[in-house]
């Protein structure tokens, strides 16, 4: 079975609630059905009953009926979520009045229903940024315990299989935080590790990407790689981590070996952490669009319960993983 077969079929096995925000969309709408039909997750669609009802008939989709729909001018939990939203926020100047506004709002209804325990995840973004779909989700479900920072990996399918364990890889972060410092870069690294782990099924080597190996070039952005090298160690002394690599030193065999002898991680890494969201999110899209990867996610890690953002060019099979992906990350 191939790797997203795999998480399908965990995602059956552990049959999660997960939240479409995007509830009315054609592709959303396609992939519920997809979803319902085969049992990957239960489904609260956000919308307008009514729209949601036409669009399903218009295109001819039969399991629409039997997703949960959370219809913000109907719902009787519309209080709920609007006494939490305000409890939360009201510290930071919203006021009952904002709260009753933000709480029409899709985006902002996702997150609180999995604080309020209606649901355990949520996967939005075809239709929306990310910073739109994020902003909600950092304010109201906010980090795990023992996390200060979310970020956004991308399980790699490269096509040769020489690299990563079997032609599979874990980048990040590719997603979220564009100027990581040395702590922050050191938890997205233990992140990595774990959602390597857990989700793309790896025995994690985590490489710290930078322009220099092994203090080949001296500079503040080759320290803050280096100080968070150190940092991860602390943090998880289990993981397997090495750095300052560059990329060549930690993919390649032979050059991990003559850049960076005696390293146990150079020349093996099947998870990159990179130094900043410009390294990141431009090398995914290159090694998807050049060597034909194929890249799942951004897989959000660190959030307190599993939040997943689309791209707005995804397709409604992107969507069908994604949830079951999602479903997999709940605790
Ligand atoms: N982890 C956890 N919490 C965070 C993070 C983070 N990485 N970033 C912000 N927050 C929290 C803040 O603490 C704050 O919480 P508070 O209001 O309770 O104090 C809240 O989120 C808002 O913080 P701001 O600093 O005001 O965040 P802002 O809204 O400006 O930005 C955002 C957050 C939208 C995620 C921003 O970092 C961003 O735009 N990142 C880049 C996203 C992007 O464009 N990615 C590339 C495309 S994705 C792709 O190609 C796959």
């Amino acid at each position: 079975m191939s790797l997203i077969e795999n998480i399908k079929s965990a995602a059956k096995g552990k049959y999660k609630t997960i939240v479409l925000p995007e509830g009315e969309a054609e592709r959303t709408l396609r992939a519920a059905d997809i979803i319902i039909q085969e049992g990957i997750a239960k489904l609260i669609l956000v919308g307008d009953r009514e729209t949601i009802s036409i669009n399903a008939k218009q295109f001819g989709l039969n399991n629409i009926d039997k997703a949960e729909i959370y219809d913000a001018n109907t719902d009787p939990r519309n209080c709920e979520l609007v006494d939490l939203l305000y409890e939360l926020r009201h510290a930071k100047g919203l006021s009952k009045a904002g709260a009753r506004e933000f709480c029409k709002n899709p985006l902002y209804i996702g997150p609180l229903l999995i604080k309020l325990g209606y649901a355990d995840g949520e996967v939005a973004g075809a239709e929306n940024s990310t910073g739109n779909v994020l902003r909600p989700a950092f304010q109201i479900v906010k980090t795990a315990p023992n996390s200060t920072v979310v970020s956004g990996a991308f399980i790699m399918v490269l096509k040769d299989k020489n690299f990563g364990q079997d032609g599979l890889m874990v980048f990040a972060d590719c997603a979220v935080n564009p100027n990581p410092n040395a702590k922050q870069l050191a938890e997205i690294a233990v992140a990595s590790a774990r959602t390597a782990k857990a989700i793309a099924k790896l025995e994690p080597k985590v490489a710290m990407l930078s322009f220099s190996t092994k203090g080949s070039g001296s500079h503040d952005d080759v320290n803050k790689v280096v100080e968070a090298t150190k940092i991860a160690r602390t943090m998880a002394p289990e993981i397997q981590i090495d750095g300052e690599l560059q990329a060549d030193a930690a993919i390649v065999e032979a050059i991990g070996k003559s850049k960076a002898p005696g390293s146990y991680i150079a020349g093996k890494a099947n998870v990159l952490v990179f130094p900043t969201l410009d390294a990141g999110n431009i090398s995914y899209k290159l090694v998807q669009r050049l060597a034909g990867a194929e890249a799942i996610g951004p897989v959000l890690q660190g959030m307190a319960a599993p939040i997943n953002d689309l791209s707005r060019g995804c397709s409604i099979n992107d969507i069908v993983n994604l949830v079951a992906i999602t479903a997999n990350q709940v605790k």
